[in-house]
């Protein structure tokens, strides 16, 4: 069911984000732009944000944005095509239905989203009603699950047999090539289609949003050989180190008694949830990553982990308190009585039980000087000194001093040990860490970073600060610019100049629809990146507090917009060119002074002359 193209351009043009947006969030002008408290995620000062110009909305607390059917689809939790159902409706507007193929503006991921609602509601209906469903229904009841709680978090059952889901998914004229990327049906060397998850119950996994962005299917048959969770892959709308299991229910309750609980399992949380406790997420197996902390922060500073009482859990467990420590997160830990998980713990001993145990979560110093303790480590002199020395290690990764002096004092009384001690080596501890990083930007500047660092990697840019600023600034430039300023940049600046992936790309981007639109606009293309990533940095630097258009206003109070906006991008143009042939001058310079070859040497001052040379052309040209 598609939306023709030209109808959904006609709903967009007959309305106005802001009408839009304001009969849901309060919003007032600044600037050019409008604010209000976003609807997305909890907060006293306003950082959500909507453009007129450009007709799409973006908040810089939880980095929610896109155009007027993004938003309708997040605050109601709908899909794309009843988002323009709905505003077409408003505008009086009758749509017809186009069968045959996607919509340019139905991006790339909401035709996913669809697909795994759709996908959603065929397993739902499945467990609730198809015979075969019965087996599942049985099994879930059997473990204390109530219809209810089913539906809640959309359960389902995929039905035994390699073709049922391709079928269903051909009968809706979904894409099957995007149900195989979603991980819904599977391809074999030879092409031959299956299905992924036959004879599973399934669980929807949700965005904080409430949109189904992947599955996992659990196996009920005991002669699956198969492993006990299949999950989705990752893929255009899912990052699994970026998701919580279970956010999209608990965020309400979490901001409310400002305190979540983490479980392992989705049964965990779900079981939890039935019983009244709705606080919690799950981390579903994996490792708790530093993506899902800053997530999980926006909600609150208070965590609880309550892992299984096995090796595994209490590896999971200290692994998790470091990097909690490290976003300044409070933690506590609840170990369960051996054999438990959460689930089961509270089958048993209900609610009030559960609730007791958590009000007896210890701090994590407790926590782990009692697993010390228990494999007998205070016992010996040597242990007990490697022991201690171990509990200081995450008390150096808070950065709070007055946290970290408290902290010290309890392990010094505990141990019975004094406080400089602890002290000196604490300071030890924090040296270590100041100089892994250091060393880690060192080794990263040198473009030497190799395996050992390359994790640490990915969240440094991989050039100067300068030209790095500089690539934004033409980027942001690119976005905002009529066709004189665009030309001027495409004049002088190609793909290969960029160091920084993204901006390369972005600026390919731009350069094609330069190429080939006779009607040149950037502000339309904001909305159609047709990728979450490069859509969120544009919309992040469109929205920028500094950005270009309010600092020339600043600049040159007294001139046309028009005007200033083309010096500025000479301006921002010739010095970022400078900057690339200021830095060949000097990695020539370094050669020079390394080789003592003088045909090199010759060359290498030739060179330098003709780099000098371009850098007079391009000021003068350029007019400095
Ligand atoms: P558990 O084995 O503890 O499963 O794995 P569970 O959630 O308690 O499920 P039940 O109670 O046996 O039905 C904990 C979590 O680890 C992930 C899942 O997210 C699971 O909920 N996991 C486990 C996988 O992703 N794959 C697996 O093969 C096993
Ligand atoms: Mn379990």
């Amino acid at each position: 069911m598609r939306i023709a193209e030209s109808k959904i351009e006609e709903i967009r043009n007959s309305i106005d984000i802001v009408d839009v947006i304001s009969q849901h969030v309060q919003l007032r002008k600044r600037g050019k732009n409008f604010i209000g408290l976003c609807p997305f995620h909890s907060e006293k000062t306003p950082s959500f944000t909507v453009s007129e110009d450009k007709q799409i909305f973006h908040c810089f607390g939880c980095h929610t944005g896109g155009n007027v059917f993004k938003f309708l689809t997040e605050f109601h939790k709908i899909s794309f095509v009843e988002a323009v159902q709905e505003l077409a409706e408003q505008q009086g507007i009758t749509i017809e239905f186009d069968k045959a193929e996607y919509t340019e503006q139905q991006s790339e991921q909401e035709v996913l989203y669809d697909i795994n609602t759709e996908a959603a509601r065929y397993f739902l209906n499945n467990l609730l009603n198809d015979d075969e469903g019965e087996f599942a229904r049985k099994y879930l009841h059997g473990r204390n699950i109530k219809t209810q709680t089913l539906r809640s978090f959309g359960l389902g059952y995929a039905l035994k047999g390699w073709e049922n889901f391709i079928n269903f998914a051909k009968s809706r004229n979904l894409n099957i090539d995007k149900c195989v990327q979603l991980g819904l049906i599977g391809k074999n060397s030879e092409g031959k289609l299956y299905d992924k998850l036959p004879g599973r119950l399934i669980f929807p996994i949700f965005s904080p949003n409430g949109r189904v962005i992947a599955f996992a299917g659990r196996v009920l048959d005991a002669k699956d050989t198969g492993a006990k969770y299949i999950n989705s892959p990752e893929s255009l709308i899912y990052i699994k180190g970026r998701i919580l299991y279970g956010l999209s229910f608990a965020k309400d309750d979490i901001r409310r008694l400002d305190k979540a609980i983490i479980v392992e399992g989705y049964m965990d949380l779900i079981s939890l949830y039935q019983s009244g406790i709705k606080n919690v997420v799950a981390v579903s197996g994996t490792a708790l990553t530093d993506d899902q902390v800053q997530l999980l922060s926006r909600y609150t500073k208070n965590v609880v982990l309550l892992f299984d009482a096995d090796v595994a859990g209490i590896k999971a467990s200290m692994r998790s308190i470091e990097i909690l420590l490290k976003r300044d997160m409070e933690v506590k830990i609840v170990s369960l009585p051996k054999g438990e998980d959460p689930d089961s713990y509270v089958n048993k001993y209900g609610k009030e039980e559960f609730e007791e145990l958590i009000k007896r979560a210890e701090n994590f110093l407790e926590y782990e000087s009692k697993h010390y303790e228990s494999q007998g480590k205070f016992e010996d002199p040597s242990t007990a000194a490697e022991a201690i020395r171990e509990l200081v290690k995450p008390v150096a990764l808070i950065n709070d001093e007055l946290k970290r002096n408290l902290l010290i004092r309890s392990i010094a009384q505990k141990f019975n040990l004094r406080e400089k001690l602890i002290e000196s080596e604490l300071d030890k501890q924090i040296k270590q860490v100041k100089r892994f990083e250091k060393t880690d930007v060192k080794v990263f500047q040198n473009r030497k970073a190799e395996e050992t660092t390359a994790t640490l990697i990915d969240a440094v840019p991989e050039i100067s600060p300068v030209l790095y600023n500089l690539e934004r600034e033409i980027i942001k430039l690119l976005f905002e610019a009529d066709r004189p300023v665009a030309e001027l940049i495409f004049n002088y600046l190609h793909p290969e100049d960029f160091s920084n992936t993204l901006n390369r790309e972005l600026f390919e981007r731009v350069k094609d629809e330069f190429e080939n639109e006779d009607n040149f606009t950037t502000s339309g293309l904001v909305g159609v990146l047709n990728d979450e990533r490069k859509e969120t940095y544009v919309r992040e630097l469109t929205f920028d507090k500094y950005s270009v258009s309010s600092s020339w206003e600043d600049r040159f109070p007294s001139i046309t917009a028009e005007i200033t906006m083309m010096r500025f991008a000479k301006d921002t143009v010739v010095k970022f060119v400078m900057e690339r042939i200021e830095k060949r001058i000097q990695s020539n310079r370094r050669e020079i002074e390394l080789s003592d070859n003088e045909k090199k040497h010759l060359e290498l001052m030739k060179a330098n002359n003709e780099l000098e040379q371009e850098k007079k052309r391009i000021r003068e040209e350029l007019g400095e």
